[in-house]
């Protein structure tokens, strides 16, 4: 399928789906602390999103996905499934929201701090942060995805991490995931050009020891492979006529 290109009323409905995701990790922000478990954070945004918000846990099933979030925490790099194990002092959370509604989705993740975490933990969780960030900035029509990548490779690999290559960004819209894949690594002037319309995330995952990567047997928790600490945010993105909406943006803040 080749990337989609939304037109108004579409942008319209996306924006509706980035901004519900949003709202839901602005709800479970309080309730993370030590001693709560994932599956009691799955089950609270699980309920909002389908009493409050009207609307679907795109995970849910996607893919035989069990669980409504995915929250991945420490050496987790992205797609832990919500469980009974309950969070202790010094863990970093990753919770990564994506919400459907009236046929369109949104998609979200912000790290989260469990009582004091180590500086090194707070540091991969403010780089990765920067990561996107840096990223985002660059969207509007015109540049290349490679730009993109580029980007957050350095600002990574300055800082002393790394990138995860086996998992990126991606266009989304009607389906979860669309084609392009975003990748946060890369050469600039690289890629596919980006134009207005388009609606992909950046998600950058960023590794405190070495890039690669582990699948464990539950066929979805990724793992580094040297088991150091990895970090990840996400936004959806709509490229306009001269740079770029976040339709995820917290209303929190
Ligand atoms: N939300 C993830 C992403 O950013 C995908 C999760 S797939 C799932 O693309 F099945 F694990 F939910
Ligand atoms: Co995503
Ligand atoms: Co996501």
């Amino acid at each position: 399928m080749p990337v989609t290109i939304k037109n108004a009323a579409e942008a319209a409905k996306m924006r509706v789906a980035g901004r519900l995701a949003a709202e839901v990790l602005d709800m479970i922000g309080e309730h993370v602390a030590v001693g709560v478990s994932t599956d009691e954070l799955n089950q609270r945004c699980h309920d909002f999103i389908v009493s409050r918000q009207q609307a679907v846990p795109a995970p849910l099933h996607y893919r035989g996905f069990p669980k409504s979030i995915c929250t991945s925490i420490n050496h987790v790099v992205c797609h832990g499934i919500p469980a009974d194990k309950k969070l202790k002092n010094g863990d970093i959370l990753n919770i990564d929201v994506t919400v459907r509604k009236d046929e369109f989705h949104g998609d979200t993740s912000r790290m989260f701090l469990v009582g004091d975490p180590s500086i090194r933990a707070r540091r991969v969780c403010q780089i990765s942060y920067e990561c996107l960030h840096k990223g985002i900035e660059l969207v509007k029509p015109g540049i290349r995805l490679g730009d993109i990548g580029h980007t957050i490779q350095q600002h990574a690999e300055r800082n002393g991490f790394s990138v995860v290559r086996g998992y990126c960004g991606h266009g989304i819209g009607r389906a979860f995931h669309e084609e392009p894949n975003v990748l946060h690594y890369g050469a600039p002037g690289t890629g596919l050009e980006i134009q207005a319309g388009m609606t992909f995330t950046i998600e950058p995952m960023i590794n405190v020891g070495k890039k690669e990567t582990l699948l464990l047997p539950d066929g979805w928790t990724v793992i580094t492979k040297d088991r150091s600490l990895s970090a990840q945010w996400e936004h959806t993105l709509l490229v306009t006529d001269n740079g770029y909406e976040i339709l995820t943006e917290s209303g929190a803040a």
